[in-house]
């Protein structure tokens, strides 16, 4: 098989189901080796199996992307298999509990952020040192969303998690570049996975205090508004032949949904505007003829 995937190992957050286990499929159906990481180790079994009847080679491992500990051991025995990292996806993610800012406890934006956002940063220190060890280059790609590009009401938590995952991938892309790292944000729109039932995932770590319990009613309109998005969503297969179609060109950012363009240009625009106001300011107006810091 002749493209830039045969033969090189690709380690996947989150793999045992959903969006992470369909770029298993489609990365090891273009020859590469597949290390396959997630939290449920009964569907990770599973999955691990329905890839190896694929003929895929695979490698499955425990892992809670939020213990760094845990990537750590990921990334020796990718490289023990296969002698080399060249891939990571950061997929894993937990989709929260939608609420309203004074109802979602602390221990949700504590649980979102720490799988969301430390996770794919542990994912990337984990794998970056082992793709920079040979000369050949590689890819990071981090599951974001379209909730990066925009905020959303009663979702704080994932929008904000989403927007530091699209910000890491930015700030990474410039950084890796020299290093012929390739380095992009996936920002779907609604996909039909089980993000609506992340709870069954959710760590004792992040138990929540029966004190800060939310409100069972209101939990339960959040939750059906939440599935029946996801229900509606695109399959997981079709977003998997988008990501190796985006990867071909090298996208920084890869989106599935071109639908939400609209969306997106509203938020550009009325940033722009902010700018067209600052340099209106008698204040500030002046700026605009000083010099740019940027790195
Ligand atoms: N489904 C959507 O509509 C949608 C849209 C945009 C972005 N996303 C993002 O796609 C990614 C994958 O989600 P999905 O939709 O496939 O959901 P999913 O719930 O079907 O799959 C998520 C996988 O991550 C695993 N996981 C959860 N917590 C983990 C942890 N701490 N450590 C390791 N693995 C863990 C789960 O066991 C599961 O296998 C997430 O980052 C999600 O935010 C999903």
């Amino acid at each position: 098989m002749s493209n830039e995937f045969n033969g090189k190992t690709a380690i996947i957050s989150g793999a045992a189901g959903g969006i992470g286990l369909a770029l298993a499929e489609a990365l090891g159906q273009q020859g590469m080796n597949i290390v396959m990481g997630d939290i449920d180790i009964q569907a990770l079994a599973v999955s691990r199996q329905a890839l190896l009847d694929k003929g895929i080679n695979v490698l499955a491992c425990e892992l809670d992307v939020t213990d760094y500990k845990q990537w750590q051991d990921v990334v020796s025995r990718a490289k023990e298999a296969y002698g080399k990292v060249h891939m990571v996806v950061n997929n894993a993610g937990v989709g929260g509990i939608p609420g309203k800012i004074e109802d979602t406890e602390h221990a949700t934006w504590r649980w979102v952020m720490d799988v969301n956002v430390m996770g794919v940063l542990y994912g990337a220190q984990a794998c970056v040192p082992a793709i920079k060890e040979h000369s050949e280059g590689g890819w990071v790609i981090n599951v974001a969303s379209m909730a990066g590009m925009l905020g959303m009401p009663y979702a704080g938590a994932y929008c904000a998690s989403k927007a530091a995952v699209v910000s890491m991938t930015e700030s990474w892309a410039v950084e890796l570049a020299p290093h012929n790292i390739h380095v992009s944000a996936l920002c779907p729109a609604f996909v039909k996975t089980r993000i609506h039932e992340s709870h069954r995932n959710r760590q004792e770590k992040y138990a929540v205090a029966p004190t800060e319990r939310q409100d069972k009613k209101k939990l339960q309109a959040g939750a059906n508004a939440a599935a029946l998005a996801v229900e509606s969503g695109i399959p997981v297969n079709v977003l998997a032949e988008r990501v190796l179609e985006a990867l071909a060109s090298k996208q920084t950012y890869i989106y599935t949904h071109p639908n939400y363009r609209k969306v997106t240009s509203g938020r550009s625009k009325a940033i722009d505007k902010a700018f067209v106001d600052a340099q209106e300011s008698p204040v500030v107006g002046h700026l605009i003829d000083e010099e740019i810091v940027t790195f």
